[in-house]
């Protein structure tokens, strides 16, 4: 699964090289990088990186089914918001997945990472996927708000058995996904 996807306002799409330049603005600012995983925190420091980072991404999706990193690019300006994926929950003895998303700050407050995240969702679940997770620190308020939005289940702030501590948790089935209101 890494065809584009088309939302109203966005293109979710794999990654090219020329993102490379802004997928190192973002991925340098802690800012941003300081959510997505466990300390230490190394913002990234060149462009060589972040084409290395774009080979690893396009490497593990097609290593397992489900998994897939995609650009989200708002129609209205052409420029990379932010990014958006599923992929597999680290050391999961089941396999499971997670969904996660991140914007540049200059693109947040427009709503992007919720319609991404529905897009997606609706894409992965259509395609196979039984559940996916979706885990993050418990202070992170702007992501369990996106999570919120698009109708996760939450399940508070839990033990988190992939990334250790407490974080704020959420889950959703394809059951679910397929059987809830859009309004
Ligand atoms: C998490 C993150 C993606 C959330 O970004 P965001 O811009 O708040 O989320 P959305 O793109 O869905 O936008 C929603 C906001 O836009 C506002 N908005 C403005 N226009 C909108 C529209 N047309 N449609 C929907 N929302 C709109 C909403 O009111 C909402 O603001 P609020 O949360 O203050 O109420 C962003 O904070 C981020 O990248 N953080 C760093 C990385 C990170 O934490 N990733 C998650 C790790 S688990």
């Amino acid at each position: 699964m890494n065809d584009a996807i088309e939302t109203p306002r966005l293109v979710l799409r794999p990654y090219v090289d020329g993102d490379a330049e802004r997928i190192l603005d973002i991925h340098s600012r802690l800012e941003v990088i300081r959510w997505l995983s466990n300390p230490p925190f190394v913002p990234m420091a060149s462009l060589d990186e972040a084409h290395a980072r774009m080979k690893e991404w396009r490497e593990r999706d097609a290593e397992r089914e489900h998994t897939v990193h995609l650009a989200i690019e708002p129609r209205e300006t052409g420029v990379l918001a932010g990014g958006m994926g599923v992929t597999p929950l680290p050391g999961d003895p089941e396999g499971r997945y997670e969904v996660g998303w991140h914007l540049h700050p200059d693109a947040a407050g427009h709503g992007y990472a919720s319609e991404a995240a529905v897009a997606l969702l609706d894409t992965v679940f259509a395609d196979g996927l039984d559940e996916v997770w979706c885990t993050m620190y418990p202070h992170n308020e702007p992501s369990a708000r996106v999570a919120q939005r698009i109708g996760l289940t939450d399940l508070g702030i839990i033990p988190d058995r992939w990334y250790g501590g407490d974080s704020h948790i959420f889950h959703m089935t394809r059951q679910e996904w397929l059987g809830r209101d859009r309004d």
